[in-house]
């Protein structure tokens, strides 16, 4: 069912955990399925350098996050909200339909670690940390 970018990219997922002192975290859930999705962000200068996540959802879930970590690393933070679910199943070289809603976990849980950091920055803080749902 899934190709083999998408098993290596599951079996070997990078960026898995939580970043030590991170600057945004974002955390979303998926309304198709109840699955949920964290993705902490690092940032620099308004460059992400380093960002990891942590999932309840499944293979295809583990594999798009993986690669949408490894994408947005070295993006400023303009540049990281433009990336789409669509650009990491490109990169994945497809997804089955029944699993793209997914992919659409890491996409928006950066987004959102992104408007924490800008949040925070601009003291505005999170009052309520529970996952918003895409
Ligand atoms: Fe829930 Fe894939 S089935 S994230």
């Amino acid at each position: 069912m899934y190709n083999e970018k998408v098993m290596e990219a599951f079996k070997n997922p990078q960026n898995v955990g939580e970043v030590e002192n991170y600057d945004g975290l974002g955390k979303v859930g998926n309304a198709a399925c109840g699955d949920i999705m964290q993705i902490t962000i690092k940032v620099e200068n308004d460059v992400i350098t380093d960002a990891k996540f942590k999932t309840f959802g499944c293979a295809a879930a583990i594999a798009t996050s993986s690669t949408a970590t490894q994408m947005v690393i070295g993006m400023t933070l303009d540049e990281a909200l433009k990336l789409t679910n669509k650009q990491v199943v490109e990169y994945l070289e497809g997804l089955p339909p029944q699993k793209l809603h997914c992919s659409v976990l890491a996409e928006e849980a950066i987004k959102a670690a992104i408007e924490d950091y800008r949040n925070k920055k601009a003291g505005i803080h999170a009052k309520d940390k529970e996952p918003e749902y895409v």
